[in-house]
């Protein structure tokens, strides 16, 4: 069957979305909620709370898009829902939300890897998107994931590199509990970045692999701060030398393996891809070797189901779906 509109659902973690877009890239409709406001005095999310909003808020977004909006659920041809990795209270609202809209327009479903969908979200809306292959990095609050893309089928993307240990988003979440920013980190250290000077130096693991390891300039940022002032401009300082330290081997090792393999796209998806700092330092970088840089537009680089319902779209087309036994998995 031809397919063309997909309904994406996504809630992995603490934002609750839905999306309607046509044939994969083209955006109907996305709403969204986030309870980032119910975790910030926790520093950092807390699962079960985020589980709950989902539930309350589910109702009205629904209605908001379907109803106010007036797109008709009978327009639509298959349900795309995130199903890992991320919370698993919070993916189980998810998918109990797919399955009934599964169930109720007996539509198909497919379960897709939300890392992944970040890899998409620089396809929609965009009359001249990335080619393939292209190298592909995912940065987020739990991902700092290293990809070559050849082809939007699972067995055509190869995971080329990952962390060690802390994901880029967690470690600026730390730094900037640690600096007493409040949560999330990211953000608030890119804010304070503008008004500061790199002066200090944070060690940060450089490799001639394609890993990355985030623990240790973590814990030298820890040891750098005892005993000392939290004064506005030294924080200021810190904040644009954490930042350099953190997305240098970002932006290196990705434009290394671009270079190595010949490709040309460059793509950049979740959270910290927001960072506008990382963006011009990849454009910087990618410009004198002629590669294309894409990162995606603001409203789609945090969790989303705009890029949820883009990425299970082309797995479907390619043969994919699940049925009502679909379960959730943690896992990359
Ligand atoms: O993709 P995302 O919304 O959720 C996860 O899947 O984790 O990413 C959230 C992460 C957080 O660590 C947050 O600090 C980081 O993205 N983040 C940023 C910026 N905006 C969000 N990091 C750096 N600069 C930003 N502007
Ligand atoms: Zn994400």
């Amino acid at each position: 069957m031809r397919i063309n509109r997909v309904l994406g659902i996504e809630t992995s973690c603490d934002e609750t979305s839905f999306a309607v877009v046509d044939a994969g890239n083209r955006v109907v409709r996305q709403v969204l909620a986030s309870s980032l406001e119910f975790h910030s005095r926790y520093g950092g999310i807390i699962p079960e709370i985020a589980a709950r909003r989902h539930l309350e808020v589910l109702s009205p977004l629904l209605m908001e898009m379907f109803e106010r909006d007036g797109i008709d659920v009978e327009s639509l041809d298959l349900i795309a829902v995130t199903n890992r990795p991320g919370l698993a209270p919070s993916l189980l609202v998810g998918l109990a939300c797919a399955k009934a809209f599964s169930l109720g327009l007996d539509l198909d479903i497919v379960g897709v890897d939300h890392t992944l969908a970040h890899l998409y979200a620089p396809f929609l809306d965009n009359p001249d998107p990335p080619q393939m292959p292209f190298v592909g990095l995912v940065i987020s609050g739990g991902h700092t994931l290293l990809f070559m893309v050849r082809d939007w089928h699972p067995k055509d993307i190869e995971l080329v590199g990952k962390t060690k240990d802390d994901a880029v988003g967690e470690a600026l979440d730390k730094a900037g509990r640690l600096l007493g920013l409040g949560y999330p980190g990211g953000p608030i250290i890119e804010k304070k970045a503008l008004e500061g000077s790199p002066r200090f130096e944070f060690p940060v693991y450089r490799g001639r692999d394609y890993d990355f390891s985030f623990s240790g300039v973590k814990t030298a940022l820890l040891y750098f701060l005892r005993d000392k002032e939290l004064s506005e401009d030294f924080v200021c300082d810190v904040c644009a030398s954490f930042q350099k330290a953190v997305m240098e081997p970002l932006v290196e090792k990705t434009i290394r393996l671009a270079k190595e393999t010949g490709v040309r796209d460059v793509v950049v998806g979740g959270g910290v891809s927001a960072n506008r700092y990382l963006r011009e330092r990849f454009q910087e970088a990618g410009e004198g070797l002629g590669l294309r840089i894409h990162f995606p537009p603001m409203r789609y680089c945090l969790d989303n189901a705009s890029m949820v319902a883009g990425l299970g779209y082309q797995w479907y087309i390619r043969g994919i779906k699940d049925d009502l036994s679909l379960s959730i998995s943690s896992r990359v």
